[in-house]
């Protein structure tokens, strides 16, 4: 009974910071699907999308309004973010066409 006590004082309401949050980002690789781009990051915190990337616009974006602030504190943040994605597409582009040999795949 006291454990079961402590346990739900652990996961009352006075102890919310103990909540666990995540945060992730998907990388989308592909070849020849219409109306898709070949390389797509999304990142996310708790299943909501925080920014965006993709191999049309080249740009990682802000998906949240409450993010368009972080540039005053990091001026360089976007410039930074976009030159990492800008290579993760590079290495996946050489990673789709390596695949694509290995299984004589010769469309997308
Ligand atoms: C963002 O900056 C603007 C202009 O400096 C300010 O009015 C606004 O309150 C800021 N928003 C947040 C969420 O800090
Ligand atoms: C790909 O083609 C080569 C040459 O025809 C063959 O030896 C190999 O088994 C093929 N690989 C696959 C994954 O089908």
């Amino acid at each position: 009974m006291l454990l079961f006590l402590l346990l739900m004082g652990i996961v009352g309401p006075h102890c919310t910071s103990a909540r666990t949050h995540s945060m992730k980002d998907f990388y989308t690789a592909s070849s020849g699907v219409t109306n898709f781009p070949e390389f797509v990051i999304v990142g996310l915190v708790d299943e909501v999308e925080i920014t965006h990337y993709d191999s049309n616009t080249k740009r990682v974006e802000p998906k949240q309004d409450w993010m368009s602030n972080i540039t005053d504190e990091d001026p360089q943040l976007w410039e930074r973010e976009t030159q990492i994605a800008l290579n993760n597409q590079q290495f996946f582009k050489v990673g789709i066409e390596t695949l694509k040999q290995r299984f004589n795949q010769t469309g997308g």
